[in-house]
């Protein structure tokens, strides 16, 4: 499988059937000036949780492209009452996709639509295709709950939030790493506001001291696994 960074917590994770977008803010990426909404291909979006920066192109992708949603039960029914399609599920719930399996795992963190409408309970996914595992985390806190997901997948990849101040910082995402036994990180969610810069040398630095690879990715970089 193919991850690329489409910047903030925005991930295109192509398999070899199947064609996913993670969380699309792309249109409204203050660091993006490289990746269009305008010639995605999807065939499925998912949806870690309601706010706007996971969310502000999904119906903008879904309309172009088709792809069916895939997230909490309130962010489903929220999109089917625009007319948008999709597969809700449920903390700790997995189901067998025709490209993958997933589990929605929980996550500690909010998720309102811009409105103020109910987004449901937030959430991670752990998707398992073509022989690998991967550990995508959503918007959270550091929680003992990893360890349980390192315990239960052979995770070849977690892909955290490092920026801090909305989400855990470096410093918890090593210590998540070692939860989910999992030697390897992508760090997401950091940069795109003045809130959640880091200094990019200093968490590199930080996970190498630990025995632990952080990439930090330019928009457009991908990681294939
Ligand atoms: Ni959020
Ligand atoms: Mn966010």
């Amino acid at each position: 499988m193919k991850i690329t960074f489409l910047g903030h917590a925005c991930l295109l994770i192509e398999l070899q059937n199947k064609i996913l977008i993670v969380d699309p803010f792309i249109s409204g990426n203050p660091k993006n000036n490289k990746i269009e909404v305008n010639g995605l291909k999807a065939d499925h979006i998912l949806i870690t949780h309601a706010h706007q920066d996971h969310t502000l192109d999904v119906e903008a992708i879904a309309k172009q492209t088709g792809a069916s949603l895939i997230s909490n039960y309130e962010i489903i029914t929220h999109y089917e009452a625009k007319g948008i399609q999709g597969h809700p599920m449920n903390h700790g719930g997995s189901y067998d996709f025709d490209f993958g399996t997933l589990k929605y795992v929980n996550a500690i963190h909010s998720s309102s639509f811009e409105d103020g409408t109910y987004g449901g309970q937030p959430g991670g996914f752990i998707l398992s295709a073509e022989g690998k595992s991967i550990y995508i985390a959503g918007d959270t806190a550091l929680t003992y709950d990893m360890k349980l997901f390192g315990e239960e997948f052979d995770l070849n990849l977690a892909i955290l939030p490092v920026g801090d101040n909305f989400t855990m910082g470096y410093t918890d995402a090593l210590k998540a790493s070692q939860f989910l036994n999992c030697n390897r990180v992508m760090g997401y969610h950091y940069d795109t506001f003045g809130y959640i810069e880091i200094d990019h040398d200093a968490a590199t630095n930080y996970f190498i001291e630990h025995g632990v690879t952080l990439e930090l990715l330019k928009i457009g970089e991908a990681i294939t696994l």
